[in-house]
């Protein structure tokens, strides 16, 4: 059975990121594959320490972290996944702060011994898996896709987990609502958007 991994930075639950994320979660699992989906607010990962331990470690596998928290256990999950869901609202310009510490222990998955200048992404050479990405901002989403940085960064930790971007959808119009219902196109088009994951 193929299985899908969501990994959701939204702090608000219900919100129009929850939302989207759960209408995808159900099409996926009703097409028959196995779908998680992990809700960084209620998941216990700590912040990057730079250390750059993980990044001295060689080979294709993530490197091992110096911290014993929850991530080891998210890596293992993003292993064996096929497919992915990474999704983040916009705060600022750019993904939540909750996405990108998540983002920032991707490290494990460069390697950078001292002395080099870059990172090798140590996924960059092995079969792609594939991924959608997920937005919402108050700005209208084509605005929002363009001027902000959540696309971006959203499409740069799906290629460090060796993923490539089959999808986008940026609902834009979201900051209007206390209780924002999820829109019927956008609906739509993540039904639509779910069938690429349903391998
Ligand atoms: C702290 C904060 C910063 C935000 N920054 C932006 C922004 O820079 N641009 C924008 O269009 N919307 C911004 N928004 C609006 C959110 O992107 C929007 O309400 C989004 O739908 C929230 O996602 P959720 O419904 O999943 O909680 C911001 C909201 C908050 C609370």
């Amino acid at each position: 059975m193929n299985k899908v991994l969501a990994i959701n930075g939204a702090y608000r639950e219900g919100g129009v990121t929850d939302q989207t994320v759960s209408v995808m979660v159900e099409a996926i699992e009703s097409a028959g594959a196995e779908v998680e989906h992990i809700l960084l607010r209620d998941y216990p990962i700590e912040f990057c320490l730079n250390c750059r331990e993980c990044t001295q470690q060689k080979g294709s596998l993530p490197g091992q972290c110096v911290q014993h928290d929850g991530m080891q256990a998210l890596v293992d999950k993003i292993e064996q996944a096929d497919g992915y869901i990474l999704a983040s609202p916009t705060n600022f310009g750019s993904v939540t702060a909750l996405y990108k510490r998540f983002m920032e222990r991707l490290i494990v998955y460069a390697y950078w011994p001292w002395g080099a200048n870059a990172p090798q992404f140590r996924k960059a050479n092995t079969p792609r898996k594939k991924s959608i990405l997920l937005s919402s901002s108050a700005a209208p989403g084509v605005i929002g896709r363009i001027a902000y940085g959540t696309h971006k960064q959203l499409k740069m930790s799906a290629k460090v987990i060796g993923a490539d971007t089959v999808g986008t959808l940026f609902t834009g119009f979201s900051g209007t609502e206390r209780h924002q219902t999820l829109p019927e196109g956008v609906r739509k088009k993540a039904l639509k958007l779910a069938e690429k994951l349903s391998f």
